[in-house]
C-alpha cells in the first residue's frame, strides 16, 4: 500500500500555508491599489511607496515561503519514506481534480504576470516622477524641491536632468535612489548634500535634449534695480545686453559666451578644491587640434600637481550649475521683492532691516520665520497692512532661499552665472591667467556685456546702444577694476 502522505501536495504544510497567505493579502492589496492609481493618479507619495515598494516585497516574501515550504516538505518526506520515490510529480489531466488544478494554476499565473507587467510599469513611472523625487524625503530634498518649483524649469520633471535616458543610467540612478531612500530613513545624508553632483549625467545627454547651443545666437538684454541700504533705499538701474552669441561649424565661427560650449573647440580646466571654486589651470583645443594652456600666475599648479589632477571638460553646468536650484542671496532677493513691488520701497531703511532679518543666525526655519516678524515690528511699530504685508514678503524670501535644517543656502550652492556675488566667471576670466604667448583670459568688461544704460532711479530714460563705461554706484575709485566684485558684495549689503 502506498504511502497516503505522498498523494497530498508538497505544499500542504505551515510554512507554505502561510506564504499563501502573505502572497494572497499582497496580490489583492497590490491589483486593488494599481487599479485605483491607473485611475487618478496618486497624490501621496507615501501611497506609491507603499503600493510599489512595500508590496512587492509582502509578496515576494509569501512566495518565497511558499518555496521554502516545499523544500521543508520535500525533504522531510524524504527522510520519513524508505523507499525510493519519482523526483518529478506525475501530472494526469484525465482526472478531473488535476485537471481544475492545472487550470486554477495557469489562470492565477497569468493573471500574476499580467499585474505585475503593469505593475512594474507603474512603478517605473512612480519612481521618476516630481512627487517621488522631490517628496518623498521631504526634509532631504525641500530646498532642491522649492527651488525647482520656482525656477524656469518648474515643468521639467527632475529626471530630465539627473537621469535622462537609456538603460546604464536607469539601473544606476535606481541603485544610487535604493541607497539614497535608505540613507534618508535612517538618517545617514550629509548636510548639505555635496555640490557639485559628481556623477551627474553629461549635459550632452540631459540639456542637448531642450537646448541646442549652436541656436544661441545674438545678445539678451538685461535690466536690474538695485536699492541701497541706506534711509531711502534708493534705487540704482543698471540696463545691459549680454553677449550670448555661439555659431560654430556650419553656422560660422562660434562668439560670444556660448563659445566655450560650441562644436569646434574644447575648454577643460583643473580645480583645486572640491567645489571648483579655484580654477589655477585652462586648456583650450581649437577646431585645428591647437592647444593653449592658461595658468594662473600668482598660484600655478606644480607639474606633479597637473599630472595627478582631474581634468575636466567646460559643459553648460560650469556656468548654468544652478539652472533648476538657485538659492539667493539676501541682498538679490531683497532687490528682486522691492523691484516687483512685493515689498514697499516707501518704507524707510526696509531693505537694511530685510537683510539683517534674512542674516540672523537660526537652527530652524520656524525659529527664523518667528524672528523675522519680531525684528520687523520692532522697527516699525506703528504697525498697519504695509508692515504685515512687509513681514509676509521677506518670510517668504526666507521660506524660498534658505533652509537651515539642510545647512542650505546661497553660501554653500553659490551660482557661477555672472561675477558680483559670487566668483563666477572671475575665476578664470581674471587677468592673472596667462598662455607661454602671454595671452591673457579677459576680464575686460566689454567683452561679455555691453552696458547700454546705467544710473539713479528704478528705471533709466536714455538708452546708448554704443556701450557706456561701467559706473561703480559707490564711490570706491578705481577699487572695482582692481578688486574681484564679490571680494566685497559677497551677498552681503557692503556697510
Ligand atoms: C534643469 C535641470 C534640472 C532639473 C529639472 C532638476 N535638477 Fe537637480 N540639479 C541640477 C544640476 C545642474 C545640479 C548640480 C549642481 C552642481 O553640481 O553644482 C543639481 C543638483 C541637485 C541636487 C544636489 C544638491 C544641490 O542643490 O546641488 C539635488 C538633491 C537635486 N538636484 C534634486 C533635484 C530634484 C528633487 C529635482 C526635481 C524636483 C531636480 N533636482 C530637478 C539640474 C536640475
Ligand atoms: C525638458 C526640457 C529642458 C531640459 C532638459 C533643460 N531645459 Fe533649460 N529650459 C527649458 C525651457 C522650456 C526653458 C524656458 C523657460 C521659460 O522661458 O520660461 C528653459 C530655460 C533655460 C534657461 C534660461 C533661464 C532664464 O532665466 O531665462 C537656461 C539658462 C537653461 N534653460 C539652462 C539649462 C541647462 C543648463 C540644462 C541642463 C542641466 C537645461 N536647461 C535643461 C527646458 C529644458
Ligand atoms: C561660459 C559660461 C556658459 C556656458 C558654458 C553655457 N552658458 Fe548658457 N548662458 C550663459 C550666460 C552668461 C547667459 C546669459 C543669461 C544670464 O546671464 O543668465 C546664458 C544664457 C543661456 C540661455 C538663455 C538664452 C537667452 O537667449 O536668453 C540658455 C537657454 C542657456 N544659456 C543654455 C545653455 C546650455 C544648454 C549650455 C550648454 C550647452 C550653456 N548654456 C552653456 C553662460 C554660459
Ligand atoms: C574654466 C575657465 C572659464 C570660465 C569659468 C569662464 N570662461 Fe570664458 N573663456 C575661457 C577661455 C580659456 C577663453 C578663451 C580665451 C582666449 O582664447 O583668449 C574664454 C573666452 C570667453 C569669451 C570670448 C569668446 C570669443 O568670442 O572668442 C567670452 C565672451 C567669455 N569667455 C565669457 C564668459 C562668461 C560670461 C563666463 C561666466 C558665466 C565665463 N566666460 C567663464 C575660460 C573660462
Ligand atoms: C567673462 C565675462 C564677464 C566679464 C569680463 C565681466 N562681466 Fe559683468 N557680468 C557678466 C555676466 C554673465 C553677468 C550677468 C549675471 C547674471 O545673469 O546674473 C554680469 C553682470 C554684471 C553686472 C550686474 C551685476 C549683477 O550681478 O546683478 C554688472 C554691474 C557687471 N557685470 C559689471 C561688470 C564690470 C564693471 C566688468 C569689468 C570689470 C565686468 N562686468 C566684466 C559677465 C562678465
Ligand atoms: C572695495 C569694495 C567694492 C568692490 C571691489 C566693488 N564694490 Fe560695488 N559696492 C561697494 C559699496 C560700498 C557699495 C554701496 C553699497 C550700498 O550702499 O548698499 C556698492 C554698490 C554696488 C552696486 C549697487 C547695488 C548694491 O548692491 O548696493 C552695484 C551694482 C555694484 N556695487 C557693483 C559692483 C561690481 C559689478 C563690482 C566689480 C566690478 C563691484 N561692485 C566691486 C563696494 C565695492
Amino acid at each position: 500500500m502506498k504511502n497516503k502522505l505522498n498523494h497530498t501536495s508538497l505544499s500542504h504544510n505551515m510554512i507554505s500555508l502561510c506564504g499563501m497567505i502573505l502572497a494572497a493579502i499582497g496580490f489583492l492589496a497590490g491589483a486593488t491599489l494599481i487599479a485605483i492609481d491607473v485611475q487618478s493618479h496618486f497624490e501621496n507619495p507615501y501611497t506609491g511607496i507603499f503600493t510599489y515598494m512595500v508590496i512587492p516585497v509582502i509578496l515576494a516574501g509569501g512566495l518565497f515561503l511558499i518555496l521554502l515550504g516545499v523544500v521543508i516538505e520535500k525533504k522531510r518526506r524524504r527522510n520519513s519514506s524508505s523507499g525510493k520515490e519519482d523526483n518529478l510529480p506525475v501530472i494526469n489531466l484525465n482526472e478531473k481534480r488535476q485537471f481544475i488544478s492545472f487550470v486554477v494554476v495557469v489562470v492565477v499565473t497569468l493573471l500574476f504576470i499580467g499585474i505585475s507587467v503593469v505593475g512594474g510599469y507603474r512603478a517605473y513611472h512612480f519612481t521618476e516622477s516630481v512627487e517621488f523625487c522631490g517628496k518623498t524625503c521631504h526634509n532631504v530634498m525641500k530646498p532642491e524641491y522649492t527651488a525647482y518649483q520656482n525656477s524656469p524649469h518648474a515643468n521639467a520633471g527632475c529626471t530630465k536632468c539627473h537621469i535622462g535616458p537609456g538603460a546604464d543610467f536607469f539601473v544606476k540612478s535606481k541603485v544610487n535612489g535604493l541607497y539614497q531612500v535608505y540613507s534618508s530613513l535612517f538618517n545617514k545624508y550629509s548636510r548639505p548634500i555635496p555640490a557639485p553632483v559628481h556623477n551627474l549625467r553629461p549635459a550632452k545627454e540631459t540639456c542637448y535634449t531642450c537646448h541646442w547651443p549652436a541656436k544661441f545666437v545674438g545678445a539678451t538684454e538685461m535690466t536690474r534695480t538695485y536699492f541701497r541700504a541706506d534711509e531711502t533705499n534708493s534705487p540704482w538701474t543698471i540696463q545691459m545686453l549680454i553677449n550670448v552669441g555661439c555659431g560654430g561649424s556650419s553656422q560660422g565661427s562660434a562668439k560670444g559666451i556660448h563659445w566655450h560650449v560650441a562644436e569646434d573647440n574644447t575648454v577643460e580646466y583643473i580645480a583645486r578644491d572640491e567645489k571648483r571654486m579655484e580654477i589655477p589651470w585652462v586648456r583650450v583645443t581649437d577646431a585645428e587640434g591647437r592647444q593653449t594652456i592658461f595658468q594662473d600666475e600668482n598660484n600655478p599648479l606644480t607639474p606633479e600637481e597637473i599630472a595627478t589632477s582631474e581634468i575636466r571638460t567646460m559643459d553648460c553646468i560650469d556656468c548654468h550649475n544652478r539652472p533648476a536650484h538657485q538659492f539667493r542671496s539676501p541682498e538679490r532677493a531683497l532687490n528682486e521683492a522691492l523691484t516687483h513691488g512685493l515689498l514697499n520701497p516707501d518704507m524707510p531703511e526696509i531693505k537694511l532691516n530685510g537683510i539683517a532679518a534674512l542674516m540672523g543666525e537660526y537652527e530652524t526655519e520656524e525659529e527664523a520665520l518667528e524672528s523675522i516678524e519680531n525684528l520687523l515690528a520692532e522697527a516699525y511699530p506703528e504697525g498697519g497692512a504695509v508692515v504685515e504685508e512687509a513681514i509676509a514678503a521677506i518670510q517668504q524670501i526666507y521660506s524660498r532661499n534658505m533652509f537651515p535644517e539642510m545647512k542650505v543656502s546661497w553660501k554653500e550652492y553659490p551660482d557661477h552665472i555672472g561675477h558680483m556675488i559670487t566668483p563666477g566667471c572671475f575665476r578664470c576670466h581674471n587677468d592673472d591667467h596667462r598662455s607661454e604667448q602671454g595671452q591673457v583670459i579677459s576680464r575686460d568688461c566689454d567683452s561679455c556685456h555691453t552696458i547700454i544704460a546705467q544710473g539713479p532711479g528704478r528705471s533709466v530714460t536714455s538708452i546708448n546702444t554704443g556701450g557706456l563705461p561701467f559706473q561703480h554706484p559707490e564711490d570706491i575709485d578705481e577699487e572695482w577694476k582692481e578688486s574681484r566684485c564679490d571680494e566685497c558684495h559677497e551677498g552681503l549689503p557692503v556697510m
